[in-house]
């Protein structure tokens, strides 16, 4: 059987608010290839975007399965938010669009979802958040997700949600001191609230954290939110 094969290749993909990104993985989910990368494209509509993985995919040689990673809420493989994205995401069945395209099985779920699974330990209290575009959040207990859970739209502090305060327009206009600065209070009230034994934190601005962190606190690299995609397909 090909699950039984160790040379099934899976194709992992990140879709982001400003890069989508695409890698080989093998099965103990070690890179094969290059990562590729190419702006999201604008606007991000569905199409826009499975071109754009298409074009990605091609460059990546063979593979026979594919695992994305989507910025929204993703149910059974629709997507049912797409708040950095274009609005047609709503209700689009991902999973079997992008099969159909790329001709191969494909699971979809969300980014932060699957940068966690790429991550995490398996014991305990996990918690993930992603600093990229927007404010991804994933929750693991004994390695178990707690699926499609989006503190990025959660009340954080001064009547604005944690994506308003710590999102990356949001950096960009106030600057990565004060940014920093929010960011511990964030770590704090998320310690307060979850009690987890380690918090991860990853996604493409997770680089311009300076600040110091608590021991149960690890920054975690871009790459992970690829590698977490041969997760998809263990039982
Ligand atoms: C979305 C989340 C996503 C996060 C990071 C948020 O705006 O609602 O689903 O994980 O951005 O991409």
């Amino acid at each position: 059987m090909v699950e039984e094969n160790g040379s099934i290749r899976t194709l992992s993909v990140d879709i982001g608010g400003s890069g989508v990104k695409a890698i080989v993985l093998d099965v103990t989910g070690t890179p094969l290839t290059e990562r590729g990368r190419l702006d999201t494209p604008q606007p991000a509509t569905p199409e826009m975007v499975i071109n754009a993985i298409a074009v990605l995919a091609a460059a990546q040689g063979e593979f026979h399965r594919a695992s994305v990673g989507f910025p929204g809420v993703v149910r059974s493989g629709v997507t049912e938010t797409a708040a950095n994205l274009h609005r047609d995401w709503i209700g689009f069945d991902l999973a079997a669009v992008l099969s159909r395209q790329l001709n191969k099985p494909v699971r979809v779920i969300n980014d932060a979802d699957m940068q966690g699974l790429g991550a995490i330990a398996g014991k305990g209290v996990e918690l993930v958040i992603t600093l990229g575009t927007g404010f991804g959040s994933a929750l693991f207990v004994d390695g178990k997700l707690v699926p499609n859970m989006e503190m990025g739209h959660h009340q954080f502090r001064k009547g604005e949600t944690y994506e308003q305060q710590l999102g990356r327009a949001t950096l960009e206009k106030i600057g990565e001191k004060r940014w920093n600065k929010r960011l511990e209070k964030a770590i704090a009230s998320l310690q307060h609230l979850f009690n987890y034994d380690c918090l991860y934190i990853g996604g493409g601005e997770a680089v311009r954290v300076n600040i110091h962190l608590p021991l149960n606190v690890k920054l975690i690299p871009n790459i992970t939110g690829l590698l977490g995609g041969i997760a998809l397909w263990r039982n």
